[in-house]
């Protein structure tokens, strides 16, 4: 064995692979009642096996009042009914593992749901046991809250309890109190939750909000955010420098890194939404190991520029440490669909820039269909965040819509009535009509992703040079002694550049392939290709 396929090997698999997010409430629902569950995800194994995807993750699943759609959990070992049941989860487990794929957890450890009952022991009476177990503070002077803190879901971060006359903390909603992470019994509770988790077999977890785990103990207020303007939402009036990303944080989450550890193989992601700098220190350091992968949610917000996308890339690039593994984000379900924000003509060329970037690449479902925001009218409006703070967009109902698999009225996801409105568009944009097309955003994905998994210069190679020329943004994939090129045309026309001649074309978003390129490459609007230059013309010659 020579060293390129040694390496390929040893590679871990959520290193290599491709993770694929599904929202369970609107994957597949099984009983009509309207809302996805386990036995529908289930029933479409075969497809993500067929697209090729590597790992699935789901949202939360466990029991929760769905004040926040499961991320607030009101049982850490169990499944909410309305997914099923722990029989129902062995059994998906079972099935995933059967077809290659692993299978990733949402943990929700921040906060509990009001209905979790640690929290109705920690309300009843300020001398309950489990009353540190959440964050309780006396009121200000005046009567009001403790201090400044917002939470991010509108209002202040704090909720008074009539009957024991304090405040509880909560970083989002009140429904949500956030847990004491400084606790000893908090930490041994919840990892203990974990171990319930692994020992049944799941391979990993992603972590929601880490950042928010620690509170600054002094509780002072937050200072003014020096970014805000007006026009912007209050919940942005303050830079929340005391609620969150604070040192301690690192220590709770080297304990969950323990915890994955003492297990074979599995994976811990952790959801950072922070500046660059901030999420590389979520890898942890060698002493204090953090998540495997802090989500990368840069692109979300990108400039959908080849300049920009080309400094965003050496910035991230040039923070990871030694033994850091890069990832990357283009969707989820809590921000506006890729190909909303990008514009549909440029779905194609945002994944394969997603599947060709250094880097595990976490690719929301939908979003291999082009999948746009479904606009939801006032009267159906879901989403708690919406709701407390309408008007600046927030609403996340539009790209938690259920996947549409074919074109039939309900678009086979339900034989009842879907909790959210189907797009509109699903005559075109749905599994069915998207795979028996010759060419589909469906098609394209599963070609790409097949791509992947043959060139191990795409899931593991280093990168070459990284450029923008112009509108186009280029950058090498290095690995043993092979040489892509990914070559990205950002602008609506067409546009040339240099390439080393004797090239074949690999994939392109215009559905061209195995054409030979000679020293100038065409890339058409909006178009995306991936060269073999291995071979340079000289050496060819
Ligand atoms: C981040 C999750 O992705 C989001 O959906 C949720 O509302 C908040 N954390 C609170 O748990
Ligand atoms: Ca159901």
């Amino acid at each position: 064995m020579n060293d390129m396929s040694r390496t390929a090997v040893d590679a871990l698999w959520w290193q290599r692979g491709v993770i694929y997010q599904i929202y369970p409430r609107s994957f597949q629902d099984s009983n009509g009642d309207g809302i996805g569950d386990l036995a529908g995800i289930i029933q479409r194994l075969d497809y993500l096996r067929w697209l090729g995807v590597d790992a699935i993750w789901l949202s939360p699943i466990n029991p929760s009042p769905m004040a926040d759609f499961g991320y607030d959990v009101s049982d850490y070992t169990d499944v909410d009914p309305i997914f099923g049941s722990l029989a129902d989860f062995d059994h998906l487990l079972t099935e995933t593992h059967r077809r290659d794929m692993k299978l990733i957890m949402d943990f929700v450890p921040n906060h509990t749901s009001e209905q979790h009952p640690w929290f109705h022991e920690s309300r009843a009476s300020r001398t309950n046991p489990k009353r540190d177990w959440f964050i309780w503070r006396d009121p200000a002077s005046d009567g009001g809250p403790p201090n400044n803190w917002l939470s991010e879901f509108g209002g202040p971060a704090w909720t008074k309890d009539e009957a024991t006359s304090q405040y509880y903390y909560h970083a989002y909603l009140p429904q949500q109190p956030d847990l004491n992470w400084r606790h000893p019994d908090v930490r041994a509770a919840m990892y203990e939750a974990l171990h319930f988790w692994l020992k049944r077999g799941v391979d990993g977890f992603r972590l929601d909000t880490i950042q928010h785990l620690i509170e600054d103990e002094s509780f002072t207020d937050n200072p003014p955010n020096p970014d805000f303007r007006s026009g912007m939402p209050p919940t942005l009036t303050f830079a929340r420098t005391r609620q969150m990303d604070r040192p301690e944080v690192h220590d709770v989450i080297a304990g969950f890194r323990r915890i994955t550890d003492s297990y074979d193989d599995r994976v811990l992601i952790g959801e950072v939404y922070l500046p660059l700098e901030r999420v590389v220190t979520y890898y942890g350091t060698p002493g204090r190991p953090g998540s495997h992968l802090p989500f990368n949610f840069h692109l979300i917000g990108a400039a959908w520029k080849a300049s920009f996308l080309a400094d965003l890339i050496a910035q991230y690039e040039g923070l990871l440490q030694p033994g850091n593994w890069p990832n990357w984000v283009l969707g989820n379900h809590d921000r506006s669909r890729v190909a909303s924000r990008v514009g549909r003509e440029s779905a194609a060329l945002a994944t394969l820039f997603l599947l060709t970037l250094r880097g595990t690449p976490t690719l929301y479902y939908g979003d291999e269909l082009g999948l746009e925001d479904v606009p939801i009218p006032p009267e159906l409006v879901q989403d708690p965040w919406e709701r407390r703070v309408p008007g600046f967009g927030f609403g996340r109902d539009p790209v938690r819509t259920p996947m549409p698999w074919d074109s039939t009225e309900r678009a086979g996801f339900t034989s009842g009535a879907s909790w959210l409105p189907l797009n509109v568009d699903r005559d075109e944009k749905n599994v069915e009509t998207q795979r028996a097309m010759a060419t589909s955003q469906l098609r394209f994905t599963r070609d790409l992703i097949a791509l992947r998994r043959r060139c191990p210069a795409l899931s593991l190679g280093d990168y070459g040079a990284v450029e923008s020329r112009g509108d186009i943004l280029v950058y090498e994939r290095l690995y043993g002694g092979t040489r892509l090129t990914v070559a990205l045309n950002f602008s609506a026309t067409t546009v040339y550049t240099p390439l080393p001649t004797g090239n074949v074309l690999l994939s392109s978003t215009g559905g061209r392939s195995s054409e030979i390129v000679t020293k100038l490459l065409c890339l058409r609007p909006f178009e995306g290709v991936v060269v073999d230059t291995s071979l340079t013309s000289e050496e060819q010659d």
